[in-house]
């Protein structure tokens, strides 16, 4: 069978049969099935590799000073391990061989460049109740997951004896719910370090300076002071492993023109335009969630592109990396007009499921 005959079979039965049976479920349900299953499928390296050396074509892709296999990237949020009350507990399971962030060796295997987290210095519950859904009329996801996740200690515990992708990503947040700056940047750092002290170094990091969905959504990390002193306390710690930085898709555009020059100033390698969009949950208008997919592209095009003009009027360096509702080959090609190196996508694997990215990569190649 041919390559192109095998995608298009695929494309058919995703959206003819399992998408038909996912979408019978709600959003949620339907996210803790494919987790498990990504989970199950962690067992499978090799099959996967072999599927994505037959349907993923490389496309040599600079960033900065890395060159990636292809210009889509799975965004933060599908590898990001399960939540944990204390690191103890954490690290008890993976003392016990759990295996505590599913989709670890299988998303890599069979998608390529997979940006894991966002990871925490501790560990994270998450929010509890009904934290995703979806609006298929729109292609949109929303969720306020609330940063769960087992921490940076116990996932990189998790991850130091085991065979890492050839090109991975790993996403920090700044802890939620911090007021002391100083308090900020240490548990920042050691986040980073929990990793590089363990040996695990990924291609790139990523600083997540916008979370959406946590208790404080930490938008004044965004003013200038904050961001530079983080941002240079945690590139001085990462010898030669480039930062990204991942900003939301609603500050004024003084704030992104600020951005852009203490990013510059400091040596950000990548900004990731954007993050989710809080808008109003379905069931309470009082509760905000991120939104993903369709309801977000046109606004993180506007920030890409406003980014991009920022970057040639000044002469930054800075790569921009688009995401924000990239579900097609018109899509992916409109962030790469207005200037973006390479794409992040997380909405587009629920509505045309793992191999969504493989299915863009077929047209554009
Ligand atoms: C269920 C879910 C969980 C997410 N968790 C994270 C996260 O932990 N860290 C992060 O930086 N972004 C997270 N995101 C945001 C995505 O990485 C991405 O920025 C956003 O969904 C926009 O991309 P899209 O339009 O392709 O969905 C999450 C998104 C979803 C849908």
């Amino acid at each position: 069978m041919t390559d192109l005959l095998m995608l298009n079979l695929y494309k058919l039965a995703y959206r003819k049969l399992m998408r038909p049976l996912l979408f019978r479920l709600d959003a949620q349900t339907a996210h803790e099935r494919v987790i498990d299953l990504i989970g199950r499928l962690d067992s499978y390296p090799t099959l996967l590799r072999q599927l994505h050396t037959r349907l993923f074509p490389v496309i040599p892709t600079p960033i900065g000073p890395i060159t990636l296999d292809s210009p889509i990237i799975i965004a933060a949020g599908l590898v990001k391990g399960h939540g944990f009350r204390q690191e103890a507990l954490a690290l008890e399971a993976v003392a016990r061989g759990e295996n505590i962030i599913p989709g670890w060796q299988s998303v890599p295997a069979l998608c390529g460049p997979v940006e894991f987290g966002s990871f925490t210095r501790h560990p994270r519950i998450g929010n509890q109740g009904r934290v995703i859904w979806r609006d298929v009329h729109t292609r949109s996801t929303q969720n306020r997951i609330g940063l769960k996740n087992p921490g940076a200690i116990a996932a990189a515990e998790f991850l130091r004896s085991r065979p890492l992708p050839p090109q991975f990503g790993i996403n920090i947040a700044v802890s939620p719910g911090l007021s002391d700056p100083a308090q900020e940047i240490t548990e920042a750092v050691e986040a980073f370090e929990a990793f590089l002290q363990r040996g695990v170094r990924p291609t790139w990091f990523t600083l997540n300076l916008s979370c959406p969905n946590t208790e404080d959504d930490p938008g004044d990390h965004q003013t200038e002071g904050r961001t530079r002193d983080l941002c240079a306390k945690v590139i001085a710690r990462l010898e030669n492993t480039p930062l990204w930085v991942k900003i939301g898709p609603n500050l004024a555009e003084s704030q992104y023109r600020t951005l852009m020059r203490v990013f510059h100033e400091v040596g950000v390698s990548a900004v990731i335009a954007t993050n989710t969009l809080p808008m109003p949950t379905p069931e309470d208008s009082r509760v905000m969630a991120g939104v993903g997919g369709g309801n977000l592209a046109a606004h993180a095009l506007r920030v890409t592109r406003f980014l991009t003009e920022e970057k040639r009027r000044h002469g930054y360096t800075i790569a921009i990396v688009g995401c924000g509702g990239v579900d097609h080959a018109p899509s992916f090609h409109t962030f790469r007009a207005y200037g973006a190196a390479a794409v992040q996508v997380w909405s587009l694997l629920v509505y045309e499921g793992l191999l969504g990215a493989a299915l863009i990569l077929a047209e554009i190649k």
